[in-house]
């Protein structure tokens, strides 16, 4: 649809998974061109939150709607969203076998998703040379594997990338080149000049953020967006009062 100012719109989401509600009247908005981060606790719904956006089945949605690109997007399965433009990086991805990374970028080069020089320059990059061959993620170390996951969503290309913990795992040298493949992706976008790709970013740390330019940041608490505004004031409050202030400040101490 022409003229939609925001890429994803999630009114008075409901989630369940097993018996447990998780996400309970959750609202979100992402405009166009824009990369938030979602911050939170452990255990506070967020990747519950990014699988069930992806449309994962084995997360109930029981009430709200979710709308992708001014489409409602909640009753459609996974790959149609997939062909959207909605994607993942999962914070412990499986492994893949007898699938390579090579199949993967022989793949997007067919389809006419990347070109092939634009992604041997990814592949670079994200130092993914010598894994090419192997079966995707097998025996990986922590770095390497979220390396991995952000080179195959360089591959596709996405519209809307969701990031799971990227910092998990990596230690602070590493960091940086994770954060260097995070700006790849969230570089401009060619069809729209004037806008990058749009995404979420899901830390606990917030270590990754730290130095990204990002649009905004979300607090989760308590299966819904506690407060919003801009990222440093985010983790500001974070490094000072901890993520227990968000009980204190939202007056819900149980
Ligand atoms: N499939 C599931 N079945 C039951 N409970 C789940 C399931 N997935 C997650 N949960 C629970 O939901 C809560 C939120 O989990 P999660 O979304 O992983 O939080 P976060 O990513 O913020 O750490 C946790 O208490 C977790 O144990
Ligand atoms: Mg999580």
């Amino acid at each position: 649809m022409a003229g939609n100012r925001n890429i994803l719109e999630i009114r008075e989401l409901v989630v369940q998974a097993g018996d447990k509600r998780i996400i309970d009247g959750l609202n979100l908005t992402i405009p166009c061109g824009e990369v938030h981060a979602l911050l939170g606790p452990n255990g506070s719904g967020k990747t519950t939150l990014m699988m069930t956006i992806m449309g994962f089945s084995n997360y109930k949605i029981i009430g709200g709607r979710i709308v992708f690109k001014g489409r409602d997007i909640t009753n459609l399965e996974i790959n149609e969203r997939a062909r959207m433009g909605i994607a993942i990086a999962r914070q412990r991805p499986p492994t893949i076998d007898g699938v390579r990374l090579r199949n993967i970028m022989a793949y997007q080069i067919d389809r006419g998703i990347g070109d092939a020089e634009r992604i041997a320059a990814y592949v670079k990059k994200a130092g993914m040379e010598e894994f090419l061959d192997r079966s995707v993620n097998a025996g990986l170390s922590g770095g390497e594997i979220k390396r991995s996951e952000l080179l195959q969503l360089l591959m596709m290309s996405p519209e809307f990338s969701m990031l799971d913990e990227p910092d998990s795992g990596v230690d602070s040298g590493a960091l940086r080149d994770v954060r260097e493949l995070i700006n790849s992706l969230f570089t401009l976008d060619d069809n729209h000049p004037a806008k990058r790709k749009a995404g979420l970013i899901i830390t606990h740390s917030g270590h990754i953020i730290d130095h990204m330019s990002l649009d905004k940041a979300h607090i989760m608490h308590r299966g819904r967006i506690g407060c919003s505004g801009h990222p440093n004031l985010m983790m500001d409050r974070i490094s000072r009062f901890g993520y227990e202030g968000c009980d204190r400040c939202l007056g819900e101490v149980e």
